[in-house]
């Protein structure tokens, strides 16, 4: 018998790691520098949390929830991080500590996907949210902040997708609007958009069936239906974001997989790198209405999250930027002793040190440590104990010295830090 991970759920080994710290600490380093802190909420919830919210007729809540129960309680793997986030600023009553809460999150989602490159049923994403602030001009802050972020990152060819959906009242126009459109090519629409037309219309936009794809071309845009507040929103928005300079495109028609969604709306896509068919890296949009269904006072928000394993595969490899290393060769069996105490001291030190306690030849030891990338090696030999003394290999620079013993810590520390010799 042989065990496999989870289909459509994948390992990430340590030398791929790496390359996700480096994109974790550029989107922590961002989200701080604009005012995030970080929350950290269960990756359980119960399972009506999300169908409230998500809502009821949405493909992740249909058919892509990993449900189960237990002590009679219906629970579900998150499948986003808006829901519980939104739950827990509920349950903590925040809008009554701050005015305003930004909040940001990492962790790893759940959706029962059909796995292709770019989708997975288990995947991580990073998000934002801001709770109390009714925007426009957070909404434009917080899309700069993310073209910010991919052109850091060196993503170089992002788009970003502008939408507005408007508030309920727009809405249902456009569901009245999409119904009448789309109610005499019912024929040519596939059974699961036909079944939609009435219940949620606005999903039917976002289908991948090519039947349904040519079916809604030539469909309404929501932007000729919004009301007066609607409207000024969304002039206000763009208004801010010409102003900062920030590219974006209107999409009259963009409509997003979950149905919290209230006003603006926006993905982030790409062509770079590996990125196949599922190329958008990053969704969100205002969800106005939320933080009240939930049983909290009317609070605006707005949010946005990136699928990490996307941005990296539009991202290619990653430099990763290698801490220095020195790598301890022990050439016998007291020598071994005072390699383990050099080892300590090193890293006491700050000096990162691998040990090789294994024993073998001088050879074997220096191969590892070249596979190790170390810059230095110390090999220490019983002999040269006795005397107080080690050899420095200097194994970038193919030069070797004698050091004694009591200088080793002082003089890598110096190095590493990048001081000189
Ligand atoms: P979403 O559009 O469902 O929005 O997901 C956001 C991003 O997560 C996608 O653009 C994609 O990069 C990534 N993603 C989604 N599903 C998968 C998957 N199966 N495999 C790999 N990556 C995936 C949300 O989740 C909202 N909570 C965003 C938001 C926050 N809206 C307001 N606040």
């Amino acid at each position: 018998m042989s065990y496999r991970a989870v289909k459509g759920m994948n390992d990430i080994l340590p030398d791929e790691v790496a390359q996700w710290h480096v994109l974790e600490r550029a989107f922590r380093e961002i989200a701080e520098l604009h005012g995030y802190a970080e929350v950290r909420t269960p990756i359980v919830e119960g399972t009506e949390l999300f169908v409230r919210s998500i809502g009821e007729t949405t493909d992740v809540v249909e058919k892509e929830m990993y449900t189960f129960s237990r002590h009679d309680e219906s629970l579900t793997l998150r499948p986003e991080g808006t829901a519980g986030a939104a739950r827990a600023y509920v349950e903590h009553k925040q809008h009554a500590k701050e005015p305003v809460s930004r909040w940001y999150y990492l962790g790893p989602m759940f959706r029962a996907e059909r796995p292709q490159r770019g989708r997975y049923r288990q995947f991580y994403q990073a998000g934002c949210e801001i709770f109390g602030d009714p925007g426009p001009a957070c909404d434009a802050e917080m899309i700069d902040m993310l073209v910010g972020l991919f052109r850091k990152l060196g993503i170089a060819d992002v788009s970003a997708n502008l939408g507005c959906i408007g508030g309920p009242g727009t809405r249902e126009r456009y569901r009245a609007a999409l119904r009448d459109f789309l109610k005499p090519k019912l024929e040519s629409l596939s059974e699961h958009a036909r079944a939609r037309v009435e219940a949620n219309p606005l999903r039917i936009l976002d289908s991948k069936d090519p039947r349904d794809r040519a079916a809604c071309e030539g469909a309404p845009g929501v932007t000729d239906l919004l009301d007066d507040a609607d409207r000024a929103h969304w002039d206000g928005l763009r208004r801010h974001l010409d102003r900062l300079g920030t590219p974006y495109v209107v999409d009259p028609r963009l409509v997003r997989g979950l149905d919290y969604y209230t006003r603006t709306l926006f993905e982030l896509t790409s062509r770079s790198g590996e990125l196949g068919a599922q190329n958008t890296l990053c969704g969100g949009g205002r969800y106005d209405h939320m933080i009240e269904e939930l049983g909290g006072p009317n609070v605006p928000a707005i949010g946005f999250a990136m699928g990490l394993e996307r941005i990296l595969l539009a991202l290619g490899q990653v430099a990763v930027e290698k801490r220095p290393r020195c790598f301890l060769a022990p050439l016998g069996e007291s020598a071994l002793g005072a390699a383990l105490e050099l080892a300590r001291s090193l890293r006491d030190a700050g000096v990162a040190a691998d040990l090789d306690a294994r024993g073998g030849s001088l050879k074997s030891m220096l191969r590892r440590a070249d596979a190790l990338g170390a810059r230095h090696c110390i090999v220490i030999g019983d002999a040269e104990l006795a005397r107080g003394v080690v050899q420095l290999k200097d194994l970038a620079q193919h030069q070797q010295e004698e050091l004694a013993l009591a200088d080793v810590v002082a003089r890598l520390s110096r190095r590493e830090a990048g001081g000189g010799p």
